[in-house]
């Protein structure tokens, strides 16, 4: 679907100088900085495939996504899409493409979201029942019914974004870019985002490109991430991969049911890490942490709970979070 290839974003502006006669001496000279947004990027992404596009601020995501969607040209460096480049073919681009800017509205400001999406199925060519059908389902799937009528300028974050999504889905795109569709949201909102592009992709096949800075939706959602920096790709591979080459490790948290249950037997291949005891604890709980690609599970579960006379137990895995924090500060990932 997608194919990039070493791409490359600049971008050029006059230096800035200060002092006596600055603006004089720099019109003289011309100088020019250059920064390099996106620097050599490449990777292909499958139809149907859904792809976290993670970075941390300024890594170049915004950027590598306006040139998948012509906006923007490349400095260098090759892009297709569904076998169009993109910035050549916008007109056709356009209508193979549903894209969401989580930062900006793409809708009309003092129209009702109705007309709006009226406008959208105009400028796309859909005719009434086709148009029908489809509000009709996001109206459903996305719960707009209460403020179908509202201005755009009048409905809050969550709405407008609900809005947006349907927009960009309206003409049924086969291919949706979402760039920080959950920004801002309330846990309610996101959710429900989460929902739709987990049913987008699917049930209609519809392959997405996702930048977000929530962990969340990387974990709700991708099940292959592209972490990028500095306008490089420093990842592209499995989440679980990446997690399991930080912290090749699973916790079983156990609640006991006494103080003194005598001493703590680790089973085989399990090592015990007393957590210290918080406000929130009724019951003395023990951390038995093993490799699950070593001593499955299950069988630390049954050792466990065969020594240990046991109220509660949990199964977690590492924070996703302090191994994307450990990646963004080392600026590299582990071999
Ligand atoms: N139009 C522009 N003119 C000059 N520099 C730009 C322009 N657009 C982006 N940049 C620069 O390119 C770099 C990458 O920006 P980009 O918006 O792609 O980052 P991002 O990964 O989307 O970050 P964020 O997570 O903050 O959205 C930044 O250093 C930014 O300042
Ligand atoms: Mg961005």
């Amino acid at each position: 679907m997608i194919r990039a290839e070493g791409l490359v974003k600049e971008f050029t502006r006059p230096v800035r100088r200060t002092g006596p006669l600055a603006g004089v001496r720099s019109l003289l000279t011309r100088e020019r900085v250059t920064t390099r947004a996106v620097d050599g990027v490449s990777f292909t992404v499958d139809r149907g495939e859904l792809v976290g596009y993670l970075g941390p601020n300024g890594a170049g995501k915004s950027t590598t996504i306006k040139m998948l969607t012509g906006v923007l040209v490349p400095t260098a460096g090759t892009v297709e899409v569904d076998g169009r480049v993109p910035w050549r073919d916008r007109t056709r681009n356009a209508r193979g493409i549903g894209v969401v800017f989580g930062q900006r509205t793409q809708l009309w400001h003092d129209l009702p979201l109705r007309d709006s999406f009226e406008l959208v199925a105009k400028l796309y060519g859909l005719d009434q029942p086709d148009y029908q059908r489809a509000l009709g389902r996001f109206t459903e799937l996305l719960d707009l019914h209460e403020f179908l009528d509202t201005p755009v300028r009048g409905l809050s974050l969550g709405q407008r974004m609900r809005g947006d999504l349907t927009a960009a889905m309206l003409y049924g795109p086969p291919l949706l870019y979402l760039d920080e569709p959950t920004v801002g949201l309330d846990v309610v909102a996101k959710a429900r985002i989460r929902e739709f592009v987990a049913e987008t992709n699917a049930v209609d096949g519809t392959t997405v490109v996702l930048t977000t800075h929530d962990l969340v939706d990387v974990e709700r959602l991708c099940r292959r991430v592209l972490l990028i920096d500095h306008g490089q790709v420093l990842y592209d591979g499995d989440l679980a991969a990446l997690r399991r080459r930080y912290v090749p490790y699973r916790d079983l948290v156990v609640t006991l049911a006494r103080e003194d249950d005598g001493p703590l037997v680790a089973p085989p291949g399990t090592t015990v890490v007393e957590r210290p005891r918080s406000a929130r604890d009724t019951a003395r709980v023990v951390v038995f942490r093993f490799d699950p690609a070593q001593t499955p599970t299950p069988a630390v579960v049954a050792a466990v709970t065969a020594e240990h006379e046991v109220v509660d137990l949990d199964v977690t895995d590492p924070d996703l979070e302090a191994v994307i924090a450990e990646i963004y500060s080392s600026g590299r990932v582990r071999a």
